[in-house]
């Protein structure tokens, strides 16, 4: 399928249009909010000053002659300005109190944790980008980062930057083969990555996976830089293993591209100068899925990204300089990169990074976080709270939840009874619930209420940021009246909003911006209601978004194909309780009598293989055929209504309507 493709959508509203109700702030919260009344006033009045103040924010070693040069769907933002992202995060807070302030707080899902200062951080981020200097790491070069949620994770992202080397951090999920496909892309350099990871007590052998993606088409690497995570949790400050623990340690592989971390970080000097990068060099390039089964690189650069998620992060949270802030999203999606490490880090907030899951040792493990460390600002995803819901109240209540402040959500549509739930039980009705609409392509939160400012509605990620336009079209691309569904636009560039695909400029012009000419399009149908709020439906491309993970249709597809027993394959998403989503696949078989038990379970391994665990399809279908139009496309529609277990939509242009009567599920 072609990357414009997408489907039609119902010319009124489906479901019910919301709560009319709107919720405000309690008096106490609004008394105390930093953000300025008049935001939306200012920035509406001078959108283009709005974000020259927001810049001026940041440190520029050089300021910038113009601010937006805007040739859609080409932009630069605030060109001719020199700054470097790492500086931001780490040199600028040296100065006064924020030296000693905690900068993050590692919790390990064993119980350990770990705090660095900014002081601390700094010196670590200093060794590490002298580190990737003397294996010859240099300006743009690309680093892939395959490790899971500790401190060194976090402290390689910003050696790069510190240094003008790209990241590529790959979510510590995926396999091998999905590991090698992004690293060949990118073309990277180097590979840092850690012996082990751990989640739910399983020990994750990530040096391992790296290996086999290595073995083949990788030959770009020249070197691997291996984090032993015994080390990261003695505080990795470079003493060393002892005795027992070297002659534990696994031999240095026989592969001599491979380095331990911390043995070179000991003889590396604290002091390394921060690269002078143009506004528009880039920062990090982050694969997300399209719907196609190649990923996409969305290429991200410095200035524009910098200001977009440090303003946001600032604004949505009301952020205060004594919050403890805790986003609990991987640092291998978007939302780790900027509410985790660059907006936080910019404005020189407390973080804490939690390496494991919500529910080990038990399900209360979250709320014993936000005891432990008296979180104040929590970000979390639908999904979880669904599972929070699920475990219920008794886990809640063993903890002290009063620190909590502020409560955001993000990544997937969180229906009114989970917001409410939230709102109620987690912030004990005192805390705003900011529900953040965005994505890896918009680099920033577009569309969210402001903490104490604006009001909200259990359901709605309410409006626009500041400074931002979002718009939802119909097909011919006027602004649909309220109440109607449509297609979620952004009409205005934003500073945040990636610059390309990597290596790719064709597919960036055909994936966001071939729709309708300089508007780009997300991806999501979406409606407005007739108080301006926004309501957000899903994607209506092949995209799939389980447990918030996004996930393209074609990749599964394309990746059951490589399986020699497969002869063609067709994936859908299905409404999931907890996931939101799941992934449903139908399959015909090369050998119609194979034994179907052992098929399935053997293809469902195999996906969790060939892309990783979180692919793992939650029902496969046997079939002996796929329901098809006249020439030939899979018409997935009807595939959803089956795995919905609705009745079928319309077959008339259907070939061969029998076919879906010989569905064997498993
Ligand atoms: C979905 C995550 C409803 C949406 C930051 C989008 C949401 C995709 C919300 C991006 C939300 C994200 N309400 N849906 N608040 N936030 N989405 O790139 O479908 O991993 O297109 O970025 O997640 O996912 P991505």
């Amino acid at each position: 399928m072609s990357e414009e493709k997408f489907e039609s959508l119902s010319k009124t509203q489906s479901g019910s249009l919301g709560e009319p109700h709107t919720l405000k702030a309690s008096p106490d919260f609004i008394a105390n909010r930093s953000v300025a009344e008049d935001v939306y006033a200012r920035s509406t009045r001078d959108r283009l000053g709005f974000w020259e103040e927001r810049a001026s924010e940041l440190h520029w070693f050089k300021k910038w002659d113009g601010v937006l040069d805007w040739n859609p769907p080409w932009v630069r933002w605030f060109e001719g300005g020199q700054l470097n992202a790492a500086y931001n995060c780490l040199d600028r807070h040296l100065d006064g109190d924020r030296r000693t302030k905690p900068a993050v707080i590692f919790e390990g899902e064993n119980g350990g944790s770990r705090t660095l200062t900014y002081e601390e951080l700094y010196a670590e981020v200093c060794k590490g980008a002298n580190l990737l200097k003397s294996l010859g790491v240099t300006k743009g070069d690309r680093v892939t980062i395959f490790m899971p949620m500790i401190v060194e994770t976090v402290v390689c992202m910003l050696a790069c930057a510190r240094i003008g080397a790209v990241h590529c951090v790959v979510f510590g999920g995926f396999s091998a083969g999905a590991l090698r496909e992004r690293i060949a892309d990118v073309q990277a350099k180097l590979v840092i990555t850690t012996d082990d990871g751990q989640r739910r007590g399983k020990i994750i052998k990530m040096k391992g996976i790296v290996e086999e993606a290595l073995r083949v088409g990788c030959d770009c690497v020249e070197k691997v830089v291996v984090v032993e995570r015994r080390q990261s949790e003695q505080g990795g400050t470079g003493s060393g293993l002892q005795g027992k623990e070297l002659a534990k340690r696994e031999p240095q592989a026989a592969d001599p591209r491979f380095v331990f971390y911390h043995d070179a970080l000991r003889d590396m000097p604290v002091d390394c100068p921060a690269e002078v990068m143009d506004a528009e060099d880039m920062l990090f390039v982050l694969y997300t899925s399209g719907t196609t089964g190649k990923p996409k690189g969305v290429v991200h650069t410095t200035g524009g990204y910098m200001t977009g998620v440090a303003a946001t992060h600032r604004y949505v949270f009301d952020l205060k300089e004594d919050d403890i802030y805790w986003c609990t999203a991987d640092v291998g999606w978007i939302t780790g990169h900027s509410y985790i490490v660059y907006g936080p880090l910019a404005n020189g907030a407390t973080v804490v990074l939690y390496e494991g899951a919500p529910d080990y040792p038990d399900k209360d493990r979250y709320w014993q976080i936000i005891d432990k460390h008296k979180v104040t600002i929590f970000y979390t995803a639908p999904t979880a709270i669904r599972s929070f819901m699920k475990w219920g109240l008794s886990y809640l209540e063993k903890h002290d939840l009063s620190s909590l402040r502020v409560l955001a959500s993000v990544g997937e549509p969180i229906n009114p009874e989970v917001w409410k739930w939230y709102y109620k039980y987690v912030g004990g009705e005192r805390c705003p619930v900011c529900d953040t609409w965005w994505q890896t392509e918009t680099g920033m939160i577009m569309l969210s209420p402001l903490a104490g400012l604006s009001e909200m509605k259990p359901g709605s990620c309410s409006s626009p940021f500041p400074g931002v336009k979002v718009n939802v079209l119909n097909r011919a691309g006027e602004v649909a009246e309220w109440g109607h569904n449509g297609y979620l636009t952004v009409p205005e560039p934003w500073p945040a909003m990636m610059r390309t695909i990597y290596g790719d400029d064709n597919r960036y012009v055909k994936s966001y911006w071939s729709h309708w000419p300089g508007i780009y399009f997300s991806g999501d149908a979406a409606r407005r209601d007739q108080d301006g709020f926004f309501w957000i439906i899903g994607r209506v491309d092949d995209v799939i978004n389980v447990s918030g993970h996004r996930i393209s249709a074609m990749e599964v597809e394309s990746a059951l194909l490589e399986h020699p027993i497969v002869a063609e394959a067709a994936c859908v998403g299905k409404t999931h309780e907890v996931k939101g989503q799941a992934l449903v696949v139908f399959v015909t078989l090369r050998d119609k009598d194979a034994p179907k038990d052992e098929v399935i379970a053997e293809l469902r391994q195999f996906l969790a293989g060939r892309i990783g665990a979180f692919a793992r399809p939650e029902e496969i279908y046997l079939t002996n055929d796929l329901p098809k139009t006249r020439s030939g496309k899979i018409i997935r529609r009807l595939l959803k209504d089956i795995a919905e277990g609705r009745a079928l939509g319309d077959t008339t242009t259907m070939e061969g309507s029998q076919v879906l009567k010989e569905l064997y599920k498993g």
